[in-house]
């Protein structure tokens, strides 16, 4: 298992689209343990295969007090979503240190296959949901920031940006 780097917004590759996985063979199973190990390091609830700037459909979450409830959704697709929706503040392991509002559905049902290359139904609420719905952006190629105004968006840009080069001096 291995400590991925994660990519920090705004960089260019955050914004890809990522391709369908279309064998659940080893080389999945090393990124998924990999991933996980990422995610519980940087003390996420929530990791897409993007953020490790690969561009494939998958997915790591847990919203697990006891951090021991790992999920793994690979091609996820949403087959249901609820009427309602909420605001809810979220933050992004890409952009440390943010926290906002964004609108998503209280409830969503996600088709996905696990680790086994099983496919299975997740039904979700809560946290959970809100995370499912964050982390499928991603995939998207979408950071959660661009749901701001384009002036609380740049000014976190800005503030970003900054940070990284401080990081680097
Ligand atoms: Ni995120």
């Amino acid at each position: 298992m291995a400590i991925l780097p994660i990519l920090c917004y705004p960089d260019p590759r955050l914004h890809k689209v990522a391709g369908p996985i279309l064998a659940v063979d080893d080389r999945i199973r090393a990124l998924v343990a990999d991933m996980l190990a990422t995610m519980y390091d940087a003390h996420g609830i929530g990791l897409a295969a993007t953020q490790v700037d690969v561009h494939e459909r998958l997915v790591v979450i847990d919203v697990s007090e006891e951090r021991d409830q790992p999920l793994v959704l690979i091609n996820p697709e949403l087959v249901w979503t609820s009427a309602e929706t909420h605001m809810n503040e979220e933050g992004c392991l890409s952009v440390p240190g943010i926290y906002d509002g964004v609108e998503r559905f209280d409830a969503v049902h996600v088709r996905a296959l696990d680790a086994q290359g099983e496919s299975r139904v997740i039904e979700a609420d809560g946290l959970l949901a809100v995370c499912i719905q964050h982390e499928m952006d991603h995939l998207m190629g979408k950071v959660f920031v661009e749901y701001l105004s384009p002036l609380k968006r740049n000014r976190i840009k800005t503030k970003m940006i900054k940070q990284q080069r401080e990081a680097r001096e």
